[in-house]
Protein backbone atom coordinates (compact mmCIF):
# COMPACT_ATOMS: atom_id res chain seq x y z
CA UNK A 1 0.00 0.00 0.00
CA UNK A 2 1.35 3.31 -0.96
CA UNK A 3 2.14 5.20 2.11
CA UNK A 4 2.96 9.31 2.21
CA UNK A 5 6.59 9.57 3.57
CA UNK A 6 6.20 11.45 6.93
CA UNK A 7 9.13 14.45 7.85
CA UNK A 8 10.57 14.77 10.93
CA UNK A 9 8.99 17.89 12.83
CA UNK A 10 11.81 19.40 13.05
CA UNK A 11 12.43 19.58 8.95
CA UNK A 12 8.99 21.35 8.99
CA UNK A 13 10.31 24.02 11.30
CA UNK A 14 13.54 24.46 9.28
CA UNK A 15 11.59 24.78 6.16
CA UNK A 16 8.83 27.08 7.53
CA UNK A 17 11.74 29.08 9.19
CA UNK A 18 13.19 29.65 6.07
CA UNK A 19 10.25 30.70 4.10
CA UNK A 20 9.77 32.93 6.39
CA UNK A 21 12.99 34.31 6.86
CA UNK A 22 13.05 34.55 2.54
CA UNK A 23 10.41 36.49 2.59
CA UNK A 24 11.64 39.27 5.92
CA UNK A 25 14.29 39.66 2.86
CA UNK A 26 13.03 40.12 -0.08
CA UNK A 27 10.38 43.05 1.66
CA UNK A 28 13.57 44.59 2.86
CA UNK A 29 15.09 44.48 0.06
CA UNK A 30 11.63 46.09 -2.25
CA UNK A 31 12.03 48.29 0.72
CA UNK A 32 15.22 49.94 0.86
CA UNK A 33 15.66 49.57 -2.76
CA UNK A 34 13.82 53.01 -3.58
CA UNK A 35 16.88 54.60 -1.45
CA UNK A 36 19.52 57.23 -3.13
CA UNK A 37 21.70 55.40 -4.89
CA UNK A 38 25.25 56.86 -6.03
CA UNK A 39 28.20 56.23 -8.22
CA UNK A 40 31.55 55.16 -6.87
CA UNK A 41 32.15 59.18 -7.16
CA UNK A 42 29.42 60.54 -5.50
CA UNK A 43 26.81 60.97 -8.69
CA UNK A 44 23.65 60.37 -8.03
CA UNK A 45 22.34 57.60 -10.24
CA UNK A 46 19.23 59.13 -11.83
CA UNK A 47 15.78 57.70 -10.10
CA UNK A 48 14.35 56.51 -13.72
CA UNK A 49 10.93 55.06 -11.57
CA UNK A 50 9.87 57.99 -10.05
CA UNK A 51 6.66 58.27 -11.53
CA UNK A 52 5.87 55.24 -9.36
CA UNK A 53 6.87 56.39 -6.33
CA UNK A 54 4.36 58.78 -3.63
CA UNK A 55 3.00 61.64 -5.50
CA UNK A 56 3.17 64.47 -2.68
CA UNK A 57 1.24 67.48 -4.95
CA UNK A 58 1.06 69.50 -7.74
CA UNK A 59 1.55 73.46 -8.02
CA UNK A 60 0.53 75.33 -10.43
CA UNK A 61 2.05 78.58 -11.94
CA UNK A 62 3.97 78.57 -9.04
CA UNK A 63 6.51 82.18 -8.93
CA UNK A 64 9.28 81.84 -6.69
CA UNK A 65 12.84 82.58 -7.84
CA UNK A 66 14.95 84.50 -10.16
CA UNK A 67 14.03 82.56 -13.01
CA UNK A 68 9.95 83.16 -12.63
CA UNK A 69 8.46 83.55 -16.02
CA UNK A 70 6.94 86.85 -17.33
CA UNK A 71 3.98 88.29 -15.62
CA UNK A 72 1.11 86.11 -18.71
CA UNK A 73 3.90 83.66 -19.66
CA UNK A 74 2.01 80.24 -19.90
CA UNK A 75 1.62 78.51 -16.40
CA UNK A 76 3.96 75.56 -15.25
CA UNK A 77 2.86 72.61 -13.15
CA UNK A 78 5.47 71.48 -10.72
CA UNK A 79 4.68 68.14 -9.64
CA UNK A 80 6.76 66.34 -6.58
CA UNK A 81 7.40 63.04 -5.88
CA UNK A 82 9.13 61.41 -3.05
CA UNK A 83 10.53 57.70 -2.77
CA UNK A 84 8.07 55.32 -0.98
CA UNK A 85 9.66 54.12 2.33
CA UNK A 86 11.29 57.39 2.89
CA UNK A 87 7.40 58.92 2.70
CA UNK A 88 6.30 55.63 5.45
CA UNK A 89 9.57 57.35 7.03
CA UNK A 90 7.74 60.95 7.31
CA UNK A 91 4.77 59.59 8.91
CA UNK A 92 5.89 57.84 11.70
CA UNK A 93 8.27 60.23 12.63
CA UNK A 94 7.48 63.41 10.99
CA UNK A 95 11.13 63.64 9.40
CA UNK A 96 12.98 62.22 6.40
CA UNK A 97 15.47 59.62 6.89
CA UNK A 98 18.77 59.39 4.89
CA UNK A 99 18.25 57.94 1.28
CA UNK A 100 15.40 60.07 0.86
CA UNK A 101 14.72 61.34 -2.55
CA UNK A 102 12.52 63.90 -3.44
CA UNK A 103 11.79 65.16 -7.14
CA UNK A 104 10.34 68.30 -8.59
CA UNK A 105 9.15 67.50 -12.42
CA UNK A 106 8.13 70.48 -14.14
CA UNK A 107 6.06 70.41 -16.91
CA UNK A 108 4.37 73.21 -19.45
CA UNK A 109 0.98 73.57 -19.74
CA UNK A 110 -1.50 73.90 -22.36
CA UNK A 111 -5.42 75.39 -21.73
CA UNK A 112 -7.15 74.95 -25.18
CA UNK A 113 -6.87 71.79 -26.09
CA UNK A 114 -8.75 68.40 -27.69
CA UNK A 115 -12.24 69.39 -25.49
CA UNK A 116 -10.96 71.53 -22.71
CA UNK A 117 -11.64 75.24 -23.02
CA UNK A 118 -10.65 77.07 -20.01
CA UNK A 119 -8.86 75.00 -17.78
CA UNK A 120 -5.08 74.16 -17.46
CA UNK A 121 -3.92 70.32 -18.12
CA UNK A 122 -0.11 69.04 -18.55
CA UNK A 123 2.54 68.66 -21.24
CA UNK A 124 6.03 68.17 -22.06
CA UNK A 125 8.82 67.81 -18.98
CA UNK A 126 10.38 71.45 -18.91
CA UNK A 127 12.81 70.18 -15.63
CA UNK A 128 13.41 67.67 -13.57
CA UNK A 129 15.51 68.36 -10.17
CA UNK A 130 15.75 66.40 -6.86
CA UNK A 131 16.83 67.16 -3.37
CA UNK A 132 18.13 64.09 -1.52
CA UNK A 133 19.17 63.73 1.68
CA UNK A 134 22.25 61.71 2.84
CA UNK A 135 23.72 63.29 6.24
CA UNK A 136 27.17 61.38 5.61
CA UNK A 137 27.87 62.49 2.33
CA UNK A 138 26.55 66.17 1.98
CA UNK A 139 28.24 68.05 4.53
CA UNK A 140 25.09 71.05 4.66
CA UNK A 141 23.00 70.04 6.89
CA UNK A 142 22.95 66.18 4.69
CA UNK A 143 20.80 67.57 2.00
CA UNK A 144 22.31 68.25 -1.80
CA UNK A 145 20.76 69.63 -5.57
CA UNK A 146 20.60 67.96 -8.74
CA UNK A 147 19.41 69.17 -11.83
CA UNK A 148 17.76 65.64 -13.77
CA UNK A 149 16.53 67.77 -16.84
CA UNK A 150 16.58 65.05 -19.53
CA UNK A 151 19.05 66.17 -22.40
CA UNK A 152 18.05 63.66 -24.96
CA UNK A 153 20.41 61.22 -25.92
CA UNK A 154 23.41 62.79 -23.97
CA UNK A 155 20.91 62.55 -20.71
CA UNK A 156 23.79 61.01 -18.39
CA UNK A 157 23.06 58.19 -15.85
CA UNK A 158 24.22 59.43 -13.11
CA UNK A 159 24.64 63.42 -11.86
CA UNK A 160 26.95 65.70 -9.66
CA UNK A 161 25.24 67.56 -7.08
CA UNK A 162 24.81 71.76 -8.04
CA UNK A 163 28.00 72.47 -5.73
CA UNK A 164 27.63 73.78 -2.36
CA UNK A 165 26.72 77.48 -1.67
CA UNK A 166 24.13 77.64 -4.21
CA UNK A 167 20.78 79.07 -4.20
CA UNK A 168 18.75 75.98 -4.22
CA UNK A 169 20.54 75.40 -0.81
CA UNK A 170 19.57 79.06 0.05
CA UNK A 171 15.93 79.06 -0.83
CA UNK A 172 15.16 75.74 0.73
CA UNK A 173 17.01 76.39 3.97
CA UNK A 174 15.56 79.84 4.90
CA UNK A 175 11.90 79.21 3.61
CA UNK A 176 11.33 75.46 3.46
CA UNK A 177 8.77 74.09 6.71
CA UNK A 178 10.34 70.99 7.33
CA UNK A 179 14.53 70.95 7.51
CA UNK A 180 15.12 71.90 3.84
CA UNK A 181 12.06 71.20 1.96
CA UNK A 182 8.86 72.67 1.01
CA UNK A 183 6.16 70.62 3.20
CA UNK A 184 3.66 73.72 3.34
CA UNK A 185 3.18 72.87 0.29
CA UNK A 186 2.60 69.45 0.69
CA UNK A 187 -1.13 69.29 2.63
CA UNK A 188 -1.11 65.83 3.34
CA UNK A 189 2.37 66.11 4.69
CA UNK A 190 1.60 69.07 7.38
CA UNK A 191 -0.25 67.13 10.10
CA UNK A 192 2.47 64.53 10.18
CA UNK A 193 5.44 67.34 10.74
CA UNK A 194 3.28 69.07 13.63
CA UNK A 195 2.80 66.09 15.12
CA UNK A 196 6.22 65.46 16.02
CA UNK A 197 7.61 68.88 15.98
CA UNK A 198 8.96 69.55 12.93
CA UNK A 199 7.30 72.44 11.15
CA UNK A 200 9.22 74.92 11.71
CA UNK A 201 7.02 77.73 13.49
CA UNK A 202 5.73 80.40 11.08
CA UNK A 203 7.23 79.00 7.77
CA UNK A 204 6.00 80.67 5.02
CA UNK A 205 6.08 80.43 1.20
CA UNK A 206 8.56 82.57 -0.71
CA UNK A 207 7.93 84.65 -3.26
CA UNK A 208 10.07 84.18 -6.45
CA UNK A 209 10.21 79.90 -10.18
CA UNK A 210 12.62 77.07 -10.74
C1 LIG B 1 13.60 81.00 -4.39
C2 LIG B 1 13.37 79.72 -3.81
C3 LIG B 1 13.84 78.44 -4.46
C4 LIG B 1 15.01 78.18 -5.13
C5 LIG B 1 16.15 79.13 -5.46
C6 LIG B 1 14.97 76.78 -5.46
N1 LIG B 1 13.82 76.21 -5.02
FE1 LIG B 1 13.32 74.22 -5.11
N2 LIG B 1 11.49 74.64 -4.34
C7 LIG B 1 11.05 75.89 -3.96
C8 LIG B 1 9.65 75.80 -3.60
C9 LIG B 1 8.76 76.96 -3.14
C10 LIG B 1 9.26 74.47 -3.74
C11 LIG B 1 7.87 73.90 -3.48
C12 LIG B 1 7.34 72.96 -4.46
C13 LIG B 1 6.73 73.51 -5.74
O1 LIG B 1 7.38 74.21 -6.52
O2 LIG B 1 5.59 73.18 -5.99
C14 LIG B 1 10.45 73.76 -4.18
C15 LIG B 1 10.53 72.39 -4.36
C16 LIG B 1 11.64 71.72 -4.77
C17 LIG B 1 11.75 70.29 -4.82
C18 LIG B 1 10.71 69.32 -4.29
C19 LIG B 1 11.08 68.82 -2.90
C20 LIG B 1 11.27 69.86 -1.80
O3 LIG B 1 12.43 70.10 -1.45
O4 LIG B 1 10.28 70.40 -1.29
C21 LIG B 1 12.96 70.00 -5.36
C22 LIG B 1 13.51 68.62 -5.64
C23 LIG B 1 13.63 71.26 -5.63
N3 LIG B 1 12.81 72.29 -5.24
C24 LIG B 1 14.89 71.37 -6.19
C25 LIG B 1 15.55 72.59 -6.39
C26 LIG B 1 16.85 72.74 -7.04
C27 LIG B 1 17.68 71.60 -7.60
C28 LIG B 1 17.14 74.06 -7.03
C29 LIG B 1 18.37 74.78 -7.58
C30 LIG B 1 18.78 74.46 -8.92
C31 LIG B 1 16.04 74.75 -6.36
N4 LIG B 1 15.10 73.83 -5.99
C32 LIG B 1 15.99 76.12 -6.14
C33 LIG B 1 11.81 77.03 -3.90
C34 LIG B 1 13.07 77.18 -4.42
Amino acid sequence: MFRVPSRPPGALYAIGMGCVLALILVAGLAFAGDKARFTADGALIRPSNYREWIFLSSGLGMTYGPNAPASGAPLRFDNVFVNPSSYQAFRRTGRWPDGTVLVLEVRESQSRGSINERGHYQTSIAAIEANVKDSRRFPNGGWAFFDLTPRGEDSPKAVSAVPPGNNCEKCHSTNGAVDNTFVQFYPELIPFAQKFGTYKPGATAPEAQH
